[in-house]
């Protein structure tokens, strides 16, 4: 089972940390030193996150050379969808001419991306589908609160694509670890506009509409479900930590990075982060880091490659991957 090819797209407009709105009484300083992050990219207003996995999927297709008619099965990742139905993964399909293949999306948090692979790569072991395209797309901007310093500066929008075929492609995928505990479910939430409670006048004016997190308790959960699924993972491939030649982890926050690569004993620069440019991209952060990682010349045929993120759920999960073999 291999990972034939990746894209991305992230829309032009870069937002600086100096750039955020000024009523939210907060400073470069703060943000870069709390959490690393130095830009993200916003969206223009009514983007849908459609349009941005449309781009990376296009991308991804074209860089494997695989024919739109081909794919079987269309996933597609977010927490900003287009809707609450139907899929952004069936208007993904649609434009980019795959149009009779299965489409569903994965609602998985920040973790959606690998989660969507595993889907995948089962897919296609099990006969599902010959080609799936997977998409993790996020227009998050436009869940944030602008009213909240403690959310709003963390995230950014973007997109990332990757193929998931039998055949040999960059990335052989080894295995996945994947895992959640709804008892933090509230931690990490957009708490209106489904059947719990529908959206409503009421819902609107307490701005309930938008994304809240208790950033802490996430962040001490991150801190202890990274490094414990990375090593469950390693452990059931028969690998070991001193192997991984690159660490992927979900982009949320450099410390979070830190703390988990010291845990495991992964040493710095073995270690992908692409935080600064783009902050936190929630389902494309993963496939964007990857591309980074890529430009950068940072992955050799032969590299074992870990991939962990964690996210609302609250969720994590691990994908191991051989990269060009
Ligand atoms: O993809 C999954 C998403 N999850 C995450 O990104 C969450 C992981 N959690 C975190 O990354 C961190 O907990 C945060 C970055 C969210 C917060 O960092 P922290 O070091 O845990 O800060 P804190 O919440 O303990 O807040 C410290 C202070 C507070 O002020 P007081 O009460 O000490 O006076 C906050 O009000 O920092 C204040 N603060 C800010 N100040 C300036 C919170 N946000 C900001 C801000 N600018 N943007």
């Amino acid at each position: 089972m291999a990972l034939a090819a990746l894209g991305t797209w992230v829309p032009p407009r870069a937002v600086g940390n100096k750039d955020l709105p000024a009523h939210l009484e907060t400073s470069d300083e703060w943000i870069s030193q709390r959490t690393g992050i130095r830009s993200r990219r916003i969206a223009d207003s009514g983007t849908p996150a459609s349009e941005l996995g449309i781009e990376a999927a296009r991308e991804a297709l074209t860089a494997s050379g695989t024919d739109p008619g081909d794919i079987g099965l269309v996933i597609c990742a977010s927490v900003s969808p287009d809707q609450l139905m139907p899929a952004t993964a069936a208007r993904i399909a649609a434009a980019v001419g795959a149009g009779n293949a299965g489409a569903y999306d994965v609602l998985a948090g920040c973790t959606g991306f690998i989660y969507a692979l595993g889907a995948a790569a089962s897919s296609v072991a099990a006969g599902l589908a010959e080609r799936v395209l997977v998409v993790g797309a996020e227009v998050i901007s436009s869940i944030l609160d602008w009213e909240d310093r403690s959310t709003c500066v963390l995230f950014g929008d973007g997109a990332g694509a990757a193929i998931v075929a039998p055949a040999e492609g960059r990335g052989r995928l080894l295995g996945f670890d994947l895992g959640n505990d709804g008892t933090g479910a509230d931690l990490l939430e957009v708490p209106a506009g489904g059947s719990r409670l529908p959206a409503s006048a009421q819902t609107v004016q307490q701005r309930l509409h938008f994304l809240r997190m208790n950033g802490r308790e996430v962040y001490r959960f991150a801190t202890r479900v990274v490094p414990e699924s990375a090593e469950r993972i390693l452990a059931e491939a028969g690998r070991s930590v001193a192997e991984v030649d690159l660490f992927v982890p979900h982009q949320a926050n450099q410390r979070i990075i830190d703390v988990a690569a010291k845990k495991l004993g992964i040493p710095e620069d073995r270690v992908l982060s692409s935080l600064a440019e783009y902050g936190n991209t929630s389902c494309a952060s993963i496939p964007i880091s990857l591309a980074h990682a890529l430009e950068q010349d940072r992955l050799h045929d032969g590299d074992l490659v870990l991939l962990t993120g964690f996210g609302a759920g609250l969720s994590w999960g691990s994908c191991l991957l051989e990269w060009g073999a």
